[in-house]
């Protein structure tokens, strides 16, 4: 008997053969510049970067990166450790009580990065609970359940949810796990609809924010505020409008206690470098002070969709800045790509596993204006000429969740 090679498992190299073979390279691009006004150069060419999830344009802002120097030269570069033992400084335990405060929450933990956030939830799911998670929910919830001891129980919508927890053993906690705003379709979870079945069903209620934090709400707290919604924890990433790079996990202080001495990811990993935590802390204080920046962001994004539906590319089920153009193959989503970046736009090709269908997801930050928003409409419009993509008509306008 010869065993089998555990390296040739199906796995994103299959969706990268096929665009090669239409000669089209899309991942692991490499940038060797990144610019304030969210440019790229890649391959010695200046590309927009329409891609992003520096929703804010704070990854570059000159108090951002001069609050990472000054704490770079402070403090070094890492702390080699764990926040359990030597890795804590007073700038972590700052940044937490601000961003408790800031998500309306009583308490939250920092950890490395927000993947590790999501993992900290496998540490809530005994043997006879059971954890319901929308089956579009990112990766990193995907993977803390399966590395909790609890049952899963996948659900596609409310209807189904309910039908799932009526079907759930009576003993035993009860976690519902979602995305806030979906990653890849920019659609945004019914957190009042999970709410009410939460209370009905005593189940916690559990919303990763990473997309929506910083830019939904009225002062940017995330989904959560927009519906005046209150969710039992929430996490999230501070590398999306925060510009930065940690994971955050929020809620009452006997939960954050609870995860912090108990979840893996927290106790076994090291703490987010001095930098990161000083450039988020600058990020936080500029999205409370300047509100206007968020609107920005969501008016560019706005222009966007409505721009891409006027040109009759349907960017549903987004209401988010995430803006998803779907394709019905694979192959005419990397040639709509290629299209794209070579009229100097940078977006994301998105397939399976990350997406059911193919797609061309694009997202704009704080810092473009109207000239770079025509850029990207302009280059959509010649390439789908070009290549003959068929386009609806009539696509009525989006209205964004604020
Ligand atoms: C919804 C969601 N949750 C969590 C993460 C992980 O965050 P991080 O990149 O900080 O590990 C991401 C992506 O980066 C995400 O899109």
């Amino acid at each position: 008997m010869v065993a089998a090679d555990p390296f040739l498992k199906p796995g994103l190299h299959q969706a990268e053969d096929i665009l090669k073979a239409h000669g089209v390279d899309a991942y692991y691009r490499s940038a060797a510049e990144r610019t304030g006004d969210s440019h790229v150069v890649i391959d010695g060419r200046k590309v927009l970067m329409a891609g992003s999830g520096d929703y804010l344009g704070l990854s570059t802002h000159p108090k951002v990166t001069e609050a990472a120097v000054a704490a770079l030269r402070r403090f070094g570069t890492g702390v080699a450790g764990s926040r359990v033992l030597n890795g804590s400084l007073d700038l972590h335990a700052e940044l937490e009580g601000r961003m408790a405060a800031f998500l309306g929450q009583e308490a939250a933990a920092v950890t490395a990065v927000g993947f590790l956030a999501n993992l900290a939830l496998s540490a809530l799911l005994g043997r006879e609970d059971t954890a319901f998670v929308d089956a579009r929910n990112h990766a990193s919830l995907v993977d803390a359940t399966r590395l909790g001891w609890g049952k899963v129980r996948s659900y596609r919508d409310l209807t189904h949810l309910r039908s799932r927890l009526e079907a759930a053993p009576a003993d035993g906690g009860r976690l519902i796990i979602t995305d806030g705003a979906f990653s890849m379709e920019g659609d945004v979870a019914d957190l009042p609809g999970l709410r009410s079945l939460a209370d009905s069903y005593g189940a916690k209620l559990i919303v990763d924010s990473a997309h929506d934090m910083g830019v939904l709400g009225p002062d940017g707290a995330g989904l959560a505020s927009v519906h005046g919604v209150s969710v039992d924890l929430v996490t999230g990433s501070l590398s999306k409008a925060f510009g930065s790079v940690g994971g955050v996990l929020a809620g009452p202080s006997s939960y954050v206690r609870y995860l912090r001495s108990n979840a893996r990811s927290v106790l076994f990993s090291t703490a987010v470098p001095p930098a990161s935590v000083a450039a988020t802390l600058a990020a936080l204080a500029i999205i409370m002070a300047e509100p206007a920046r968020r609107l920005r962001a969501l008016e560019l994004a706005e222009g966007l969709h409505n721009g891409l539906r006027g040109l009759g590319y349907d960017t549903r089920p987004s209401t988010t800045p995430i803006a998803p153009v779907r394709f019905p193959s694979l192959a005419q989503a990397g040639a709509f790509w290629a299209g794209l970046f070579e009229a100097g736009v940078f977006t994301n090709l998105v397939g399976p596993p990350a997406a059911a269908d193919p797609m061309i997801r694009l997202a704009l930050t704080a810092n473009h204006d109207d000239t770079h928003l025509a850029t990207v409409l302009s280059a959509f419009d010649e390439v789908g000429r070009r290549l003959g993509v068929e386009r609806q008509p009539d696509l009525p306008p989006v209205v964004l969740t604020r």
